[in-house]
């Protein structure tokens, strides 16, 4: 078993060239094969909305749930660096709100660090939770808790005007203190020059090549049906693995294959004792 890599082991890596590969996992199972992998940190995102409960997008998503998924994933991967995603309306109130928020996820949950989106708007919250003592991720680019603003999930960064909001959001992000920042469906040239020009380690989710990437685990495992984004490669289809196991289920209870004698408990007394028992019952 690694050990839990922590914010050193990340600066080093960026300094050295390495990448890291990090997912979301929102369960224990996931969590747990995650870690046995090898992955290098998980995020606890609140894509847990649409990929685990259901929702058309983030915004539903609590505090509680958010909660309540870390405290899975993290007995599920105990030596793993773990992000807590801040969801809609945990910290967009105000900074006293953002601390109190963001200190559950450490103190409830045992994540290591939280994450937040948005750039310079929200670089206030940042330094606050950073001066709590919380280590902050940031996360610019396609920000999904403000689709809405946004025009719905589109790439972000495509011509010069967004391209310097990207810029500008992603240096408040660095001078709030977060020590690394994520940054969503951007051009890789975008992407590149922000590399170069943080210090902090630069992570993308569909915005090219980086000091690490980051898939949503409903992608790639194959899990999430609604809608695949471009930059999601699948490395399996568990959606075709999982109906076609329960299709043969069915199939052998309604033949009754299932249970066959390999999956009953027999007696262990003999049998006309159970018959004795049965006729003091008739
Ligand atoms: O919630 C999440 O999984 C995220 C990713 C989309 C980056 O924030």
């Amino acid at each position: 078993m690694s050990k839990k890599k922590t914010i050193l082991d990340f600066i080093k890596m960026k300094k050295a060239g390495e990448q890291v590969a990090w997912v979301t996992a929102y369960d224990y199972p996931t969590a747990s094969f995650a870690e046995q992998a090898g992955v290098d940190m998980i995020l606890v995102g609140d894509s847990l909305g649409m990929v685990v409960l259901g929702y058309e997008s983030t915004i539903p998503v609590t505090m509680e749930d958010c909660i309540s998924h870390c405290k899975a994933v993290r007995r599920g991967a105990p030596n793993t660096w773990i992000i807590g995603d801040m969801p809609f309306g945990s910290y967009q109130v105000s900074n006293e709100e953002a601390v109190k928020n963001a200190v559950r996820f450490l103190k409830e949950a045992d994540t290591d660090c939280v994450k937040l989106e948005g750039g310079v708007r929200v670089a206030g919250r940042i330094r606050a939770i950073v001066d709590a003592g919380i280590p902050v991720m940031g996360h610019v680019g396609l920000t999904p808790q403000s689709s809405g603003q946004l025009g719905g999930f589109k790439a972000q960064g495509r011509d010069v005007k967004n391209a310097r909001a990207v810029i500008e959001d992603a240096l408040a992000v660095q001078d709030a203190g977060a020590f690394a920042i994520l940054i969503e469906a951007v051009p890789p040239e975008v992407t590149a020059f922000l590399q170069k020009k943080l210090s902090i380690p630069v992570y993308s989710i569909g915005a090219g090549p980086c000091d690490g990437q980051l898939l949503i685990s409903g992608d790639l495992l194959g899990k999430f049906q609604t809608f695949t984004p471009k930059f999601v490669k699948k490395y399996a289809n568990c959606a075709e693995v999982e109906i076609n196991a329960f299709k043969e289920y069915i199939k052998d209870v309604r033949s009754g294959q299932f249970p066959s004698d390999e999956h009953v408990y027999h007696v262990i007394d003999p049998i006309e004792k159970f018959e004795q028992l049965f006729k003091e019952f008739m």
